[in-house]
């Protein structure tokens, strides 16, 4: 039964929230996401989506998603396995595998189902045999959500896990020299490709030294680099010269390829039927519908057709990089369009995001507890969308903010 005292339990938690500054508040945009975006009738500069390449509501992305619906309907009504699945669906899988170098890649509605669905398949699989089994799972503390949760479903009695501190590969080192010989039947090791909060990069080439030294598994979830980083977009795999040598990746069609939904799992043959045939995140959830899909055919296309749009995004980020570091701002270091300016105070940094969107310029404030305490920071995301004099006004923006603030 529906209590009071639930209902009490919720508003007092939820009250807890807004005390604590921890209650999200949802901005609404009213029209399409963009370089510029509508926000209470106005229009403001957008320095806050993971539009990198500018897809969202690029005219050959949504043409795609319009042709699909003209020819494939709304959706299936289905999953995969019973009648959701059209030729279309293997053509971006197919495509996907090519880009990536890899055997074969499987898609799931998220990015989030597909890490869900990977981990728990592998750790609680028997695979036929007798007996027990345990597998060690060796993951940075600051792996995205989806991660975290993934360890969740995997069975306690099948699986142990292993943090270490962020970018720490000695102390990821020194774990699994401390685990051989426990018998653990499969290990793995798991990071993002580009962690969110700072736009740092994993150190791919150790990470990848660590997985064969100790005989590991390699998995990567590049969400932010797909369609970002590597001379064709193809992520942080490509970026480090390692392009098809990571045993299994992860990502999302929902940032750079076009910013809807789709997520997927890429790498070997033998991974991926196995996911088709036991991924309970897979078989048990619908089938990505076919706008989606044929949009992101098109952006993975795009890709290939128009090597511009990754170069922009790069120039761009950049450009506003070394902009506002000349303002005097501090400014994390790095190449992803994600670009940190570290404030410190979680305070001001939500007074100075508040002023920023007054005066036309949308950028998230990040703070405790989803940053470390006492770097509270903005970050902007960089979009090859953004033209320079987009850029130049955005700089302009958070030099006065700044200055008003005491700031710079
Ligand atoms: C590293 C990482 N993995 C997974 C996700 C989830 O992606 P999706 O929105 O496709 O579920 C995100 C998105 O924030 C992410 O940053």
């Amino acid at each position: 039964m529906y209590s009071k005292k639930l209902a009490e339990d919720i508003e007092k938690e939820l009250e807890t929230l807004k005390k604590a500054g921890k209650f999200k508040m949802e901005r609404e945009l009213e029209g399409t996401q963009g370089a510029e975006v509508e926000i209470a009738g106005k229009k403001v500069l957008m320095f806050a989506a993971n539009n990198y390449l500018g897809l969202a509501n690029h005219p050959e992305i949504t043409k795609a998603g319009k042709d699909a619906i003209d020819k494939y309907g709304f959706g299936l009504s289905s999953v995969r396995f019973i009648s959701g699945t059209e030729t279309i669906h293997k053509t971006l899988e197919k495509k996907l595998a090519e880009f990536l170098e890899v055997n074969d890649s499987i898609l799931y509605s998220t990015n989030f189902m597909a890490n869900l669905g990977f981990f728990a398949t592998l750790t609680n699989e028997a695979f036929g045999a007798e007996g027990e089994h345990m597998d060690a799972i060796y993951s940075d503390e600051l792996n995205h959500a989806s991660i975290i949760d993934a360890f969740k479903l995997c069975k306690k009695e099948n699986m142990v896990k292993r943090i270490y501190s962020h970018g720490d590969l000695v102390a990821l080192e020194k774990m699994l020299v401390e685990d051989q010989g426990k018998g653990y039947r499969f290990k793995i090791i798991v990071s993002d490709g580009v962690f969110s909060m700072e736009g740092y990069l994993a150190q791919l080439p150790k990470l990848k030294e660590l997985a064969e030294k100790y005989e590991a598994l390699l998995f990567v979830d590049d969400a932010h680099a797909i369609g970002v980083l590597g001379k064709s977009g193809a992520g942080t795999p490509e970026h480090f010269g390692l392009h098809g040598k990571i045993d299994v990746l992860s990502g999302t069609f929902g940032k750079a390829l076009g910013g809807a939904v789709g997520g997927y799992i890429a790498g070997k043959k033998e991974i991926i039927e196995l996911l088709r045939q036991k991924s309970r995140t897979y078989l048990f959830s619908n089938s990505v519908p076919p706008s989606v899909v044929m949009a992101s055919i098109r952006a993975l296309d795009l890709l290939k057709e128009k090597p511009e749009l990754l170069i922009k995004v790069k120039e761009n980020s950049e450009y506003f990089r070394n902009g506002a570091k000349k303002l005097g701002f501090e400014v994390l270091d790095g190449i992803h369009p994600i670009v940190p300016v570290m404030l410190g105070d979680a305070a001001k940094t939500q007074e100075m995001s508040k002023k920023l969107l007054a005066n036309g310029l949308f950028v998230v404030g990040l703070w405790f507890p989803v940053v470390p305490e006492g770097t509270a920071r903005l970050r902007f995301q960089i979009s090859a969308a953004h033209t320079r004099e987009q850029i130049d006004q955005a700089l302009k923006i958070l030099s006065e903010v700044g200055r008003e603030m005491g700031v710079i």
